[in-house]
C-alpha cells in the first residue's frame, strides 16, 4: 500500500514553499524506495475563496485517511477582516483539534553555517539545540465560553477561558519526558503557576510524572521569566514543555535565535503519531509569489514526517544531512544571507537540496 500523504499548500509563499518539500520527497521516495502517493488540497484563504470555509469538511476526510499531512501556511491580509469564525488561521485549528494532534514539536536547532545569522552574539547561540514541546489542542486557544458580549451598559467585553484537563497535562507531559529522555535528559516545565490556578495543575502533573522517568531532571520556570532566558542563555535549555499559548510564543523567540524563522519545521501529533508537519513560520504576504521565500524549514518539516510517522530514519537523515550539504555549500535564501555566499531563489534552493540527495 502506497503512503498517502496529503499536501496542504494554503497560502501567500505556501504553494512555493510545499512545492520544494515536494521535489526532496520524490527524490527520497525514488531512493529509498519509499511508495509515497501525493494529493493536493485547499486549506485557509484559499479554502476560503474556494468553498467558503477555511477547512472543507472533504478536505478534513482526507487529511483522517492520510499517513501524514504536510502543510505550507495560512493567513494574508485579503481575509484579515474575516470574522473570527471564517479566518484562514481557523482552518489549521480545526485541523490540529479534529484530528486530535495534541503534541507539537518545535525544534529550535542552530546551523553551525548560519550562526551569524542570528541578532544574538555568537557565542550565545552556538551550538544552540532546544526542543520546544507545545500543548497543541486545549489551553486558552479552545477554552470555553469564549466569545465578544455586550453589557448591560452597552459596553463590549471579550473573554477566553483558560482551561486544561489533568489528562491534557498528562498525556503531553509524557510526550516531553519520553523527547528529553531521548536528548540531554532535561525537561523545563514553563507556567504562569504563580497567577493562574490552570497552571498550578499543569506543574502538579508534571510535579506527579517526574519519579516515572528518573533519567530526566525536570524544573520549572515562569513563562516571562523563561522569555527572558531564551534570550539570554538560550543553551541552559534541552526540553521545553508548555501549554497552547506560551508555547506559540516561545517558539517564535526560539526561531528567531537561529537566524531565522526560514529554517525551523514543526510536527503535530496525535496518539498514533499521524502527524500535521509544517513550517514554524507564516505565509509571509510580502514576499509570497516572488521566488525568494526559504524553502528549507518544509524541506525540514518533511524530514520530520518520514521520522515520526513514516518510520523511515534513514531518509529523514538523508534530507537533514543534504541540507547541511547545500548550507556548506553556500547557498543562501535572502531571509539567511550574507555576504560572500551564493544567493538563491525559492526553486533553486530546493534543487540544490535535491542535487545534494542525489550524491
Ligand atoms: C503557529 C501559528 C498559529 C498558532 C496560527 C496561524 C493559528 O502562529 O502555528 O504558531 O497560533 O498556533
Ligand atoms: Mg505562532
Amino acid at each position: 500500500m502506497p503512503k498517502k500523504i496529503v499536501l496542504l499548500p494554503g497560502d501567500g509563499i505556501g504553494p512555493e514553499i510545499v512545492a520544494e518539500a515536494r521535489k526532496v520527497l520524490e527524490k527520497v521516495d525514488q531512493l529509498f524506495k519509499l511508495d509515497l502517493s501525493f494529493e493536493t488540497d485547499l486549506i485557509g484563504g484559499s479554502a476560503l475563496d474556494v468553498h467558503g470555509v477555511p477547512l472543507a469538511d472533504s478536505t478534513l476526510d482526507r487529511c483522517r485517511s492520510a499517513d501524514a499531512i504536510l502543510m505550507g501556511s495560512v493567513g494574508g491580509p485579503k481575509w484579515d477582516h474575516f470574522e473570527p469564525a471564517l479566518r484562514p488561521e481557523k482552518g489549521l485549528l480545526r485541523l490540529r483539534y479534529d484530528l486530535g494532534l495534541y503534541a507539537n514539536l518545535r525544534p529550535a536547532i542552530l546551523y553551525p553555517q548560519l550562526a551569524d545569522a542570528s541578532t544574538l552574539k555568537r557565542e550565545v547561540v552556538a551550538g544552540l539545540d532546544i526542543l520546544i514541546v507545545r500543548e497543541l489542542t486545549g489551553g486558552i486557544y479552545f477554552g470555553k465560553p469564549r466569545g465578544i458580549r455586550t453589557l448591560e451598559n452597552g459596553e463590549r467585553e471579550g473573554f477566553n477561558t483558560y482551561v486544561y484537563a489533568e489528562h491534557e497535562i498528562e498525556r503531553i507531559g509524557r510526550t516531553a519526558f519520553e523527547m528529553a529522555r531521548k536528548r540531554k535528559g532535561k525537561l523545563c516545565s514553563v507556567d504562569k503557576a504563580n497567577v493562574l490556578e490552570v497552571t498550578v495543575l499543569w506543574r502538579e502533573v508534571m510535579d506527579r510524572l517526574a519519579p516515572e522517568y528518573p533519567d530526566v531532571q525536570l524544573s520549572h520556570m515562569y513563562v516571562d521569566n523563561a522569555a527572558m532566558q531564551l534570550v539570554r542563555a538560550p543553551k541552559q535549555f534541552d526540553v521545553i514543555v508548555t501549554g497552547n499559548m506560551f508555547g506559540d510564543i516561545l517558539s517564535d523567540a526560539a526561531a528567531m535565535l537561529t537566524g531565522s524563522i526560514g529554517m525551523l519545521p514543526s510536527a503535530a501529533l496525535n496518539k498514533e503519531s499521524r502527524g500535521l508537519y509544517e513550517p514554524v513560520h507564516g505565509s509571509a504576504p510580502d514576499i509570497a509569489g516572488q521566488g525568494i521565500a526559504n524553502p528549507l524549514a518544509t524541506i525540514l518539516s518533511a524530514s520530520m514526517m518520514l521520522r515520526y510517522s513514516l518510520a523511515q530514519k534513514e531518509a529523514a537523515d538523508a534530507i537533514d544531512a543534504a541540507v547541511g550539504r547545500v548550507l556548506d555549500q553556500g547557498y543562501r535564501t535572502a531571509d539567511i544571507y550574507s555576504e560572500g555566499m551564493k544567493k538563491v531563489g525559492t526553486a533553486e534552493m530546493g534543487d540544490a537540496v535535491v542535487a545534494a540527495l542525489a550524491n
